[in-house]
């Protein structure tokens, strides 16, 4: 007999919001870096920043699938996904699969590097990371060298996080595009709904990092 496949909610707004304000926020801070203009790629910087810590606070209070708990499997198991990426099979996923979770882990993780290394960055003229001058010039150079070979993993790591994206749409038929951008996905009818929490939630946690990072700023310059 074929399963009933229905319509349901699995990524929240704020969760979605995150992940493509995000991807706007990286490229910002790629092309104002190549282009030299440096106070609109200390802003996006520090825009990252706050996006990151509202990451984190939302993976622990926010909804189901956002949350780290949720999606962080064993390595074994992240292996046992790798090994079936040739089934074909229907998609019976609720939030992040159990490798995708550790790609999640390790973008949050290199990005949190990048701007760590850009607060205490310097361009040898103009440009200061808000840091950089309470860590001393010598600390402050070899951070800006890790600056830029930790960007070469974000290129990397992102090319990855898009071939992962289309592989499994060619090898497996999974579509995890659209529920980033609807929210909605369909799984089979008995799958119980994953908990949501409310985006006014969000936005609170939201507002709650930004100020966290404006009075880090203040504190420090
Ligand atoms: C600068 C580039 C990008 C970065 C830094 C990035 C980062 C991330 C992060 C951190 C997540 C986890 C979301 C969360 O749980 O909060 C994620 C998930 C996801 N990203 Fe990206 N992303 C980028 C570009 C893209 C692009 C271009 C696409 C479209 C093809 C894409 C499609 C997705 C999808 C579909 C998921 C959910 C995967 C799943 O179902 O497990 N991302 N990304
Ligand atoms: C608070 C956050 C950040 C601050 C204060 C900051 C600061 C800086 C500074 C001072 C430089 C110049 C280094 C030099 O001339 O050698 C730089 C370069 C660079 N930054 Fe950042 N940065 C931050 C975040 C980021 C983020 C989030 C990304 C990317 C995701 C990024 C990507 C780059 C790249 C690619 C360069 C090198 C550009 C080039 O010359 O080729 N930065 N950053």
């Amino acid at each position: 007999m074929r399963q009933l496949f229905l319509p349901m909610r699995i990524w929240d707004l704020p969760t979605r919001l995150f992940h493509w304000v995000l991807v706007a926020l990286v490229l910002t801070s790629w092309i104002s870096a190549k282009l030299n203009v440096m106070p609109l790629h200390v802003l996006s910087g520090l825009s990252i920043m706050t996006l990151l810590i509202f990451r984190l606070i939302w993976g622990i209070i926010g909804s189901d699938t956002a949350r780290f708990t949720h999606f962080l499997k064993s390595p074994a198991a992240a292996i046992r996904h790798l090994l079936a990426l040739t089934r074909r099979e229907p998609d019976t996923e609720v939030g992040h699969n159990a490798a995708g979770g550790w790609m999640v882990l390790g973008l949050l993780g290199i990005l949190s590097v990048q701007v760590g290394s850009g607060l205490c960055a310097n361009d040898d003229v103009m440009t200061e990371g808000p840091l950089a001058l309470i860590v001393g010039k010598d600390l402050s150079d070899w951070l800006t060298h890790i600056h830029h070979l930790n960007f070469v993993l974000i290129e990397i790591a992102v090319v990855l996080h898009v071939l992962a994206i289309v592989t499994y749409r060619v090898l497996k038929g999974h579509n995890l595009l659209l529920p980033m951008i609807t929210g909605r996905k369909r799984l089979p009818g008995a799958t119980a709904a994953p908990r949501m929490m409310h985006p006014m939630l969000g936005l609170a946690v939201f507002v709650l990092s930004a100020a966290v990072v404006v009075l880090f700023v203040r504190s420090v310059s």
